[in-house]
């Protein structure tokens, strides 16, 4: 039984900082735990965890009314959470107050002053000892000694930086069905070309420097995630994966399916992305062909789908990846997490503007269409200046396609139009308003525009073509504040960063 603590603090040498229901001491002389921005972390991870419980409680509660059994006992509902790395006990602190049926907590951290600090907020926010139960321990020992102990409804990982290390010990700590929260931070390494080396050791892939690099960055992460589960017999899906501001946050439901396990090599694979004009197309590695009774056949898929030069421009392409190329988020989950944030009001989340608007943008992502163009980008490529993007959108949906944005990044165009029909929307712009005089013979922008029309191209205003979130105006995408904004150093001596502006 661990001993009981005994609060010795003197409330007048901290700020009291207040985020969601919780309450919390820092300490006056060291900012070091305190990271206003990842307020939003905060706000979307208690709001996934309400819709997973939510959704979990349903399945069991289903299987519990169907079951014939005439000594049925009703499933337990109440769940338990490890917070991996916790600092100053925020998170746990703001998960026991606003998520309802929480058996207990166990609040990890490596360092001394951190439990100290953990122990202190829980007695300081007047929560049990026994409902948030400091511990202090390597998050890698104590998520495998979990395995035999009793495993935890959710895992919640928000390291400094990867979260690489940790992912193999949050499969197995993690209960069958369960939900294992990731933050990566390290976007220096997931999202651009300076240290492919490093980024292909941790993460089992290369990055790109691309327009898509943030979906690419959730698709790495996504992919280690997956490699580790299936080593287990496990396989994780995705329920939400959000690139948000400098880090990613990721949600999956952890499953003990080994035949979901066999479909991994066709939902993953690798991208090869044109350096010149950002033309892109996936490769998988496998092939599943569904069969009667669960009897599917599996095959090694053809290769190559490109040539050596794109087939655009005639430039270098570059290969990212291996990398999950599958869904990226769960509708269903999407939307009920969408109706609760909606309902719960601003009181409740301090950030819900943008939770709304950011579930609304992937609740209208196309699901089958990994990966996108950029409407600068192609307008730089053919050296035209930028017309809206609603008129992009609305010659891609005339000529029959699909077309939506991506929460990753403003001005993104997602599609399941083939490259040369971009090309071709984009070789009609260049047709209305006269070629610039800056293209050379023989250069890559001559070359594309070199390619005759194939496509019925109409501009024609399409309804689909602006998105409702833009028209009811939510807040889609973030505006960076101006100072101090980012990862928090471990032991840094910033001045307090502002909260960020919201577009
Ligand atoms: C980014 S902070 C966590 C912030 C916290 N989750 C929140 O939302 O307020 C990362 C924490 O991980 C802790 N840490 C680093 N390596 C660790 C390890 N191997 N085991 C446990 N904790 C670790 C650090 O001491 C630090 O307090
Ligand atoms: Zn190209």
């Amino acid at each position: 039984m661990a001993k009981s603590y005994v609060p010795t603090y003197n409330v007048d040498d901290f700020n009291e900082i207040k985020e969601g229901k919780a309450t919390i001491l820092f300490p006056k002389n060291n900012e070091v735990f305190y990271n206003p921005v990842q307020e939003f972390n905060r706000d979307m991870s208690i709001a996934a965890i309400k819709t997973w419980r939510d959704l979990a409680t349903e399945v069991k509660m289903e299987r519990f009314n169907k079951s014939t059994n005439p000594n049925k006992i009703a499933p337990p509902t109440n769940i338990t959470i490890l917070e991996a790395l916790a600092a100053s006990g925020l998170r746990s602190v703001r998960y026991a107050k606003e998520i309802d049926g929480i058996d207990h907590i166990l609040t990890n951290d490596l360092l001394e002053d951190a439990v100290e600090s953990i122990k202190r907020n829980v007695h300081f926010n007047g929560l049990s000892q026994s409902l948030v139960r400091a511990n202090q321990g390597d998050a890698i020992s104590v998520m495998y000694s979990y395995r035999d102990k009793g495993r935890f409804d959710v895992v919640d990982l928000d390291p400094y930086g990867t979260a690489a290390p940790f992912i193999d010990g949050a499969i197995h700590a993690v209960n069958k069905g369960g939900l294992i929260c990731v933050t990566c931070t390290d976007l220096a390494i997931l999202a651009s070309n300076n240290h492919p080396e490093t980024c292909f050791a941790k993460y089992g892939g290369n990055p790109l420097k691309a327009e898509f690099c943030h979906e690419l960055a959730l698709r790495l992460v996504i992919h280690s995630l997956q490699q580790a589960a299936n080593r287990q017999k496990r396989y994780i899906e995705p329920l939400l994966s959000c690139s948000i501001d400098f880090y990613v946050r990721i949600f999956v439901r952890v499953h003990d399916k080994p035949l979901m396990v066999k479909t991994v090599a066709s939902q993953t694979g690798v991208v090869y992305h044109c350096r010149y004009c950002g033309s892109f197309a996936t490769q998988k590695f496998g092939t599943c062909e569904e069969g009667n009774n669960n009897n599917h056949k599996y095959h090694i898929a053809d290769a190559p789908v490109v040539n050596q030069r794109c087939a655009n421009c005639g430039s270098k392409q570059d290969i990212g990846g291996p990398c999950w190329l599958g869904s990226l988020h769960n509708e269903e989950f999407v939307r009920r997490m969408y109706d609760n944030v909606s309902k719960a009001g601003k009181s409740m989340y301090g950030t819900q503007p943008r939770m709304k608007g950011m579930l609304k943008v992937i609740l209208e992502e196309l699901d089958d269409a990994p990966f996108h163009y950029e409407l600068s980008q192609l307008c730089s490529a053919v050296r035209v200046s930028c017309p809206p993007l609603i008129k992009i959108n609305s010659a891609l949906l005339n000529a029959g396609y699909k077309v939506s944005g991506a929460h990753t990044r403003q001005g993104s165009i997602k599609t399941n139009a083939p490259p040369k029909v971009v090309w071709d929307v984009m070789r009609t712009i260049v047709k209305e308003t006269g070629r610039s005089a800056k293209i050379t013979d023989g250069s890559p922008a001559d070359v594309i525009l070199s390619h005759e029309v194939q496509t019925n191209v109409s501009f024609a205003e399409h309804k689909d073509a602006n998105p409702e979130s833009r028209r009811i105006k939510l807040v889609r995408y973030q505006i960076n504040p101006e100072k101090f904004w980012g990862p928090k150093a471990r032991h840094s001596e910033a001045p307090k960063a502002k909260k960020p502006k919201l577009e």
